[in-house]
C-alpha cells in the first residue's frame, strides 16, 4: 500500500486523476452547500433588520445583505466558470443557525440592546460558517488550479471577515455605550463596575463579539 508521503507526492505531480476528481466533486459539493447557505442568509437577514433595535445594527445588517446578493452572483460565476450547472445544496448546519436566530428574536425583548447584541452574536454564527468554508473552497481552488475561482473566492473570504470584523467592532461599540449609559443613569450599580470593551485587531479565532 502507499504511503501517505507517496499519495500526495503522486498527487501533486498530477499522476493522481481519482484523488483530482475526488477533490473537484468536493469543490463542487461546498459550491452548492455555501449558495444555498448564502441564499437562506439574505433571507433570514430581512429577519434581522425588521427585529433590530438600533439603526447601527440595523444598517449593518442591511449592507451585510447588500455584500451577500454580490456574493451569491459571485458564486454563480464560479458555476459557469468550471461548467456545472447553478444548484443548491441544502445544509442542515446553516439551516440550524438560522433558527437558532430565530429563536433569538423570540427570547429577547422589542426594542432593548439585549436583542440586538443576540442578533449581532446570531448574525456571527453564519459569518464564521461561511468563513470556514469559503476557507476550504479556497484551499481546494488552489490546489485544483482553478485559479480564476480562487480570485472570486478571495474577492467573498476578505468581505466576509470585514463583516465579521464590522460586527464585532460593532458590538464592542453599543456594549461600551450601554454601559456609560446605565452608569449615568445608575451611578455606582453593579454595571459599573464592568470593564469597558476595548476594540482590538480580533481575529475569528477569538471567538464572538462579546466573547473575549
Ligand atoms: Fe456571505
Amino acid at each position: 500500500m502507499a504511503s501517505l508521503a507517496d499519495r500526495i507526492s503522486s498527487f501533486f505531480s498530477g499522476n493522481d486523476s481519482h484523488t483530482d476528481e475526488g477533490l473537484r466533486d468536493l469543490f463542487i459539493t461546498e459550491l452548492k452547500s455555501v449558495y444555498y447557505a448564502e441564499k437562506r442568509s439574505v433571507d433570514a437577514l430581512d429577519d434581522l433588520i425588521e427585529a433590530s433595535t438600533t439603526n447601527e445594527v440595523k444598517n449593518a445588517f442591511i449592507h451585510h445583505q447588500d455584500v451577500s446578493r454580490t456574493q451569491i452572483e459571485r458564486l454563480e460565476e464560479i458555476f459557469r466558470i468550471i461548467s456545472i450547472e447553478t444548484e443548491e445544496r441544502s445544509s442542515d448546519a446553516i439551516d440550524g443557525l438560522i433558527s437558532d436566530a430565530k429563536l433569538s428574536i423570540n427570547d429577547t425583548e422589542q426594542g432593548s440592546l439585549t436583542r440586538d447584541a443576540a442578533l449581532i452574536i446570531a448574525a456571527q454564527k453564519i459569518e464564521h460558517y461561511e468563513i470556514a468554508i469559503y476557507g476550504s473552497l479556497l484551499t481546494l481552488a488552489n490546489v485544483l488550479n482553478f485559479s480564476q475561482s480562487a480570485e472570486l473566492l478571495v474577492q467573498t473570504l476578505d468581505e466576509e471577515k470585514a463583516t465579521d470584523h464590522a460586527l464585532t467592532i460593532l458590538a464592542k461599540s453599543f456594549v461600551n455605550s450601554q454601559s456609560k449609559e446605565e452608569e449615568d443613569h445608575h451611578p455606582g450599580s453593579h454595571h459599573a463596575t464592568r470593564h469597558p470593551i476595548h476594540s482590538s485587531d480580533s481575529d475569528v479565532t477569538l471567538g464572538g463579539p462579546l466573547g473575549i
